[in-house]
């Protein structure tokens, strides 16, 4: 369980106090997928800092599992818009890294970091480095490299958003699968709308800066979904729909 109460972040600048977020009241239960979008700027990356403890809040509390949070922890994994894989390292060796940092890689851990890159079909590839695959293979291995501490929590800054469209729908249906057998609690910050309905059990749509809670909204679509023709297309489109017209709602920002 994920619990930010009363969350506000200001930053002070050379120029004056930016403030990225007010206010905010948002949780996440056990294994649910929380998906949070919003325009540029408005605090959605300072808030998954927040709930990764890079960043202290400025007023307010955020809590994992009931413990307040006061630094990064072991269950919490974070992947961001780019892969930032170590360029000497084999594939499975960049995976391995979270376990290796923490001392102990055993053999079944490296067979687990193998069938995770054959679940996302990157068998055969466990040798290469970075730069003799694409940016959506990066981005797949930093998804096993996410997963391999088995982690409660999984933070995710636009992961998808440097990769060209049907990249991105492929690896948000291979996230949402890695998603329905792990279960971890997830943050995932995008500006995809589309991607945000596909994946997620709530959508939590933050205003213009400050960053606050404009509303939150259930997407209670049976899964597996998917982008093509499905059951539920009528009820995917209305939730775009929603989205799509809050996020052109401009209410004026407060001084
Ligand atoms: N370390 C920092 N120092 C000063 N200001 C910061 C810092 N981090 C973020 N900000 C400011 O806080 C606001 C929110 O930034 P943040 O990166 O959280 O937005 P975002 O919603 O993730 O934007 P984007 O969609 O472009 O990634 C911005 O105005 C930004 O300039
Ligand atoms: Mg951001």
């Amino acid at each position: 369980m994920i619990e930010l109460a009363g969350v506000s972040r200001t930053f002070r600048t050379r120029s004056g106090d930016v403030e990225a977020l007010r206010a905010i009241d948002l949780s996440a239960a056990p294994g649910e997928f929380l998906a949070v979008i919003g325009r540029s700027g408005c605090g959605k990356s300072t808030l998954l800092r927040l709930v990764a403890g890079l960043l202290r809040p400025s007023a307010g509390r955020v809590a994992i599992g009931g413990a307040p949070v006061t630094g990064p922890r072991p269950d919490v994994a974070l992947m961001f818009q780019r892969p930032a894989l170590l360029p000497w390292r084999s594939v499975l060796a960049n995976v391995l890294l979270p376990l290796e940092i923490r001392g102990r890689v055993r053999e079944p851990d490296r067979d687990r970091a193998r069938a995770q890159l054959d679940a996302v079909g990157l068998a055969g590839f466990h040798r290469r480095l970075p730069h003799e695959l694409s940016g959506g293979m990066q981005q797949r291995v930093a998804l096993c490299r996410a997963l391999i501490q088995r982690p409660s929590v999984l933070l995710m800054d636009e992961p998808f958003s440097a990769l060209d469209a049907l990249t991105r729908e492929e690896l948000a249906g291979q996230l949402q699968e890695v998603h329905m057998e792990l279960r971890p609690t997830t943050i995932f910050v995008t500006h995809s709308i589309q991607e945000a309905v596909l994946l997620a059990d709530r959508v939590a749509v933050l205003s213009n800066r400050p960053g606050r809670v404009q509303r939150v909204i259930t997407v209670d679509i049976p899964r597996p979904r998917s982008f093509g023709h499905n059951a539920h297309l009528t009820d995917v489109a209305a939730h775009v729909a929603e989205l799509t017209d809050l996020l052109h709602t401009h209410e004026p920002s407060p001084v």
